[in-house]
């Protein structure tokens, strides 16, 4: 490892080795020595050899060729944290039962941290990325960590907010060019700290900064998130409607709408809803704190209802095609809450599946990459497949319920060929052009009938 002396390049520890922690470290390891810290023995030996421990897309031949030339190592062991400058805190904030966030992990991080730079004169700047509620960085975090540290954040130590906005799937690209940098200092030490680190790191191509108080900049990362989730329902609340409307067509009504620059075009994708690790818990989280705040969060509660009630719309659109479900054979393509990833957290492809087993169809699923994580929630309640073809073979109909790229390669031909002549899709992710298969019946999400 290089010495101290022969750079001054600042260092980096990174707290949480989830796909945010991993994806981070990853990438600065290109240009700085970094430490990633997780108290998962069996996560640390995998990342030790270079092997990544979940999937995302462009991770393993990072972490193969940092680990292997020394920029990247890992450990269990906080002591790292007192030989950095930078300290990461990129652990979960899952939601607790009541909805609310559970900082449990961003408390205990914070007195291991503080424990590991007490008594040391380096200067350091933690860096609190973990989604949390306004006010944690400042009234949590702080305190615990001038606790202790025995140290006074702002002199010669400081701590700030810094969300990060990071897709699943896309973490690492997200990382090398952000569209943003939010910054929510509590002290001017830890301000010139991260600013220079990112100027650093991403030179001419630093991304705007956006440098606020650590409350606003924590309110930042759920506002952006909820508004997304946000514009996802509303687009599937229009779907519903066209669904009822012959002859019309949500992607259409999203591509009009879209074209308006104070609209734009993305995340008007109507679908069975939003899923993963963020959108569904960061909204319940801001209607929480809203309610704490005494203000009504009504726009954020539709959100979550319109979502939590599409599978349903999914389940009854199946029924419509099939008069019944019950002894019905489908295939759900899709497991995934979005393509190259392998999470099923939060998928709405669950709901819809557990749905329509209670009704009495026979289901088997098949995805690229979820497979493992899908039997585990499901276990023996559907059948599983190897491949897409195998899934969709003697079945009555086909869900489509993650964009999969493969998916879209399913031919007319070969539908008809497996189905035994009698073609059903539902395209609840709309990736198929319904004039690809003449000889099915074909309804997708958003989809109102053809005019007869
Ligand atoms: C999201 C945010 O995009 C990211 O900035 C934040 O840091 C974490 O939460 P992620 O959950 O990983 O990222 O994936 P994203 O691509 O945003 O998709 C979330 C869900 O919304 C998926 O289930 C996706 O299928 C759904 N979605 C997205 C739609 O249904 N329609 C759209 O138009 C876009």
């Amino acid at each position: 490892m290089m010495a101290r002396e022969e750079t001054d390049e600042p260092r980096i520890a990174i707290v949480g080795l989830g796909y945010v922690g991993l994806s981070t470290a990853a990438c600065l390891a290109s240009k700085f020595h970094v430490t990633g810290i997780d108290l998962d023995l069996a996560k640390i030996g995998l990342i030790g050899k270079g092997r990544a421990p979940f999937l995302e897309k462009g991770l393993q031949p990072l972490l193969e060729a940092h680990v292997r030339n020394g920029m990247l190592q890992c450990t269990t062991n906080y002591s790292a944290a007192s030989d950095s400058d930078i300290v990461f805190i990129t652990v979960g904030t899952p939601s607790s039962k009541s909805g609310e966030i559970d900082l449990s992990q961003v408390r205990s991080a914070s007195q291991s941290i503080g424990e590991a730079i007490a008594g040391s004169n380096r200067p350091t700047t933690v860096v609190v990325k973990s989604t949390v509620i306004p006010g944690t960085t400042r009234s949590v975090v702080k305190p615990i960590l001038e606790q202790s540290s025995g140290r006074t954040s702002g002199e010669g130590f400081g701590i700030c907010s810094n969300p990060e906005f990071l897709r699943e799937g896309q973490a690492i690209e997200d990382t090398l060019n952000p569209s943003r940098i939010v910054i929510g200092p509590i002290d001017q030490f830890s301000r010139d700290q991260v600013l220079s680190f990112y100027r650093k790191f991403y030179g001419a191509q630093m991304p705007p900064v956006v440098e606020t108080s650590p409350e606003t900049a924590e309110l930042i990362k759920y506002s952006s998130n909820a508004f997304l989730a946000t514009k996802i329902s509303f687009i599937n609340l229009i779907a519903r409607m066209c669904e009822k409307i012959p002859g019309s067509d949500v992607n259409d009504v999203a591509r009009g709408m879209g074209l308006d620059p104070r609209i734009g075009s993305l995340f008007l994708q109507a679908g069975p809803g939003f899923g993963g690790s963020c959108f569904p818990k960061d909204v319940q989280a801001l209607v929480d704190y809203a309610k704490r705040l005494g203000v009504d969060p009504s726009i954020l509660e539709s959100t979550l209802k319109v979502n939590e009630t599409q599978p349903d719309n999914v389940v009854s659109q199946a029924e419509k095609m099939l008069n019944r479900v019950d002894g019905k054979k489908i295939a759900v393509l899709g497991l995934a809450f979005n393509p190259n990833t392998d999470d099923i957290r939060e998928s709405r492809a669950i709901p819809v599946i557990r749905k329509l087993v209670s009704k009495g169809a026979m289901v088997g699923a098949y995805d690229p990459m979820a497979m493992d994580g899908a039997k585990r929630e499901l276990g023996p309640i559907i059948t599983y497949s190897t491949n897409a073809k195998a899934c969709v073979k003697g079945t009555d109909l086909v869900i489509i319920m993650t964009a999969w790229p493969e998916f879209m390669d399913l031919s007319n031909d070969e539908l008809t060929r497996l189905m035994g002549g009698r073609v059903r899709i539902l395209d609840a992710r709309r990736i198929y052009d319904p004039a690809r298969f003449p000889n099915a019946e074909f309804t997708a999400i958003g989809l109102g009938n053809p005019h007869d």
